[in-house]
């Protein structure tokens, strides 16, 4: 017997609405398949302010959802009719959101009688390895996002040990930043990312924060002072920036940033022993600097890094980490909730 579940992501910036079918063996007996996987991003209406504006963000879901909802049935060819569940992300994120999102989801269950199943966004990403490549339980995944930073053991599609994570800024956040004190566009880490191609980075030396203390909990807040720093005196030194310094500070960033990861991944497998897998998630795993990084740590270990589609927020992983849930025999009602915030 197959699932065939539709899911549907308004957490924070992107609006999603995704088909996914799944047989009820394990996802390498019975490869998932992704029929519709429809995003709208909102990049452009947040981009006059740097960053994402709430109000902005949930007027726009509210106004998307039903758009996004029949662009994904329509490319996946089904109707209401042809669905087993609707799963929903039901936090943690922008308030506004999430709520648009499962008013959407309670609307759809209630009239279709199809079964409602919440989502927490954070297990949406940790479970994706398994959609895009089958991988098994136990694994360690390093989920890096714009809003999230954190080392999970992850043993069951509800049962998640955090081995550690940021202590103030996400790493996507503060490629942001970095981008915004250079004068780059948003979102920063692809337009950082292009411009340490160009650039040396040992020229300027930035921290790698907390590496001196054991433990996998990271720290990215410093490395922005660090970069404030240093841009402040070649402006002070020469007037401005060059394209080279430019260049050069990205790469020097972008090193910091990979090697506290690199090192703070090495300590979380060495904490994580009988692991499949290392997988990484969230939008800053599309970094190839990163990548490349974190497979060396890897070693033998299966590193597993999903296309960058479904790495940034989308709903396949929702309808996907909906799959896993109903495969439990969970499910919920018409109570559901939209939390703000929902630890793992
Ligand atoms: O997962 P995501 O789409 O949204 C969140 O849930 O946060 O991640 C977006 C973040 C942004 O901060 C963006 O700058 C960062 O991922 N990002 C990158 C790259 N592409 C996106 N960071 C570094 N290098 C990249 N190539
Ligand atoms: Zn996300």
């Amino acid at each position: 017997m197959t699932l065939t579940v539709l899911g549907i992501e308004s957490s924070c910036d992107d609006t999603g609405a995704a088909l996914v079918r799944a047989g009820e063996g394990a996802p390498e007996v019975l490869a998932p398949e992704i029929l519709a996987n429809v995003v709208a991003g909102q990049t452009e209406l947040h981009a006059a302010f740097g960053g994402v504006v709430p109000e902005i963000a949930a007027r726009a879901h509210a106004e998307r959802l039903d758009l996004v909802v029949e662009q994904a049935l329509a490319r996946a060819g089904l109707t209401l009719g042809d669905l087993d569940a609707i799963a929903v992300t039901a936090g943690p994120g922008l308030i506004g959101g999430v709520l648009s999102g499962v008013m959407m989801a309670k609307g759809l269950s209630a009239a279709t009688g199809l079964p409602l199943v919440g989502v927490n966004h954070l297990a949406g990403h940790a479970l994706t390895p398994r959609l895009t490549d089958g991988i098994e339980f136990p694994y360690l995944m390093l989920l890096v996002s714009g809003g999230h930073c954190q080392f999970l053991r992850v043993e069951g599609p509800e049962s998640f040990t955090r081995l550690g994570g940021t202590i103030d800024d996400a790493p996507g956040e503060a490629f942001d930043k970095c981008a915004k004190l250079l004068g780059l566009p948003q979102p920063g880490g692809p337009a950082v990312e292009a411009e340490a191609r160009q650039g040396d980075p040992k020229r300027f030396a930035f921290p790698r924060p907390l590496l001196d203390r054991p433990g996998c909990d990271l720290s990215f807040s410093g490395l922005k002072t660090a970069l404030m720093r240093a841009r402040d005196a070649l402006v002070a030194e020469q007037g401005g920036l060059t394209r080279q310094d430019r260049a050069d500070l990205c790469a020097g960033f972008q090193a910091a940033i990979a090697d506290t990861l690199a090192e703070k991944s090495r300590r979380a497998l060495t904490a994580s022993p009988g692991v499949t897998a290392f997988a990484v998630a969230g939008g800053v795993a599309a970094n190839a600097t990163l990548r490349a990084r974190l497979t060396e740590v890897a070693g033998d270990l299966p590193f597993v890094a999903p296309p960058l589609s479904l790495c940034t927020d989308n709903a396949a992983m929702i309808a996907w980490a909906g799959i896993e849930r109903l495969r439990l025999g969970h499910a919920d009602d018409l109570t559901l909730g939209a939390r703000p915030r929902w630890p793992l």
